[in-house]
């Protein structure tokens, strides 16, 4: 029996299978109902008293390295499968990374800021919790003006000496909040967030994107605001886009004035884009009103200036064919991922 059972031991060490079906013969051979565990376990009966405790410990032994054995031969089998599935097609794709993509609004906005940055504009920033005095008072908005009405402005503190925190309605505080650090000669562009009390609709919203301009130097007129902003055009929305600009009013700008740019959908002819009327309107300009100026600490008999300021999500809508306002802050990305290859 000992020497079955030893010899058994060395065959099982030499043992190696190539499949599953060889594990499972291996185990029946050994641990099956007749296999060979059996058979000497119904010799053992017969081995004399004195020797059943080396005996019994030989074939406990025996049981167990055919045990392991056989988990040991699965394990290998498991490996080598996998290797080779591995090994199967090297040259396939991998998963492709999905890479992200800005949102339309800031396409936009850098957009603007690289072509005025081209002839010398710098990004200047103000606060979106502002006061009275940065977005009404100083721009010489009158005390009774409508726009500081509650029904626009979002009210976030009321002040006892009238110059209460609000939310701004536009980005033209930020002009107020250059001016009182700097002397001209100034030029900036001030992207950012405003905010207005209005129903939410497919044309309006309580938030929404502006880009204000500001230019500050001696002898600045109404001719340099023209060309800049000609010159804006062009690069913008294409070098036949013509302008226009037609009167009208800011309480910051005199003379003031709205720009509309050629529609280049129908190349001035009409179409319900431009309303027929083959001009869209993009945004209000104007010189700075000489009260501005001394508000904010410039001399306006030496200086002259002219500002302009524009909605980023009209030029965006116009520029992109986006006809409801609100897909730019509902962040579907069926909406989104349309913008993925426009850098
Ligand atoms: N602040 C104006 C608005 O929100 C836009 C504007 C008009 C800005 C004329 C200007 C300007 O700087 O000169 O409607």
């Amino acid at each position: 029996m000992r020497e079955i059972i030893e010899k058994e031991l060395a065959v099982l060490e030499a043992v190696t299978a190539v499949s599953n079906e060889e594990v499972e013969q291996l185990r029946i051979k050994y641990l099956g109902k007749k296999g060979l565990f059996n058979d000497l376990f119904a010799q053992f009966k017969q081995v004399p008293n004195e020797d059943k405790k080396e005996m019994g410990a030989l074939l406990n032994k025996f049981k167990s390295s055919v045990e392991q054995k056989i988990v040991l031969l699965k394990e290998n089998l498991d490996n080598t499968q996998h290797a080779s599935t591995d090994k199967e097609d090297l040259t396939k794709p991998s998963n492709l990374q999905s890479l992200g993509s800005r949102h339309p609004l800031s396409i936009v906005r850098n957009e603007i800021i690289n072509i005025f940055s081209r002839i010398g504009y710098v990004v200047a920033e103000g606060p979106e919790i502002e006061d009275d005095w940065h977005v009404f008072s100083a721009l010489n908005f009158p005390p009774e003006h409508p726009a500081r009405d509650m029904q626009d402005t979002f009210f976030v503190e009321e002040r006892s000496d009238n110059n209460h925190a609000v939310l701004r309605t536009h980005t033209s505080s930020v002009q107020v909040r250059t001016m009182e650090k700097q002397q001209p000669p100034i030029r900036i562009i001030a992207p950012g967030r405003v905010f207005r009390n209005e129903a939410i609709s497919a044309r309006a919203h309580c938030i929404f994107h502006q880009i204000e301009g500001l230019y500050i130097d001696k002898n600045v007129s109404f001719a340099d605001l023209k060309q800049s902003l000609l010159y804006f055009a062009k690069e913008m929305f294409g070098e036949q886009t013509e302008i226009r600009l037609r009167p009208s009013y800011f309480p910051f700008t005199e003379p003031s004035a709205e720009m509309d740019v050629s529609c280049n959908l129908c190349g001035g002819k009409g179409c319900n884009i431009c309303k027929g009327t083959g001009w869209l309107e993009i945004m209000g300009c104007g010189m700075i009103d000489p009260n501005v100026l001394d508000a904010s600490g410039i001399d306006s008999k030496v200086y002259s200036g002219f500002a302009f300021g524009m909605g980023i999500e009209r030029i965006a809508m116009l520029k992109y064919d986006v006809k409801d306002l609100r897909l730019y802050f509902e962040n579907d990305l069926r909406f989104l991922r349309q913008f993925s290859s426009a850098f």
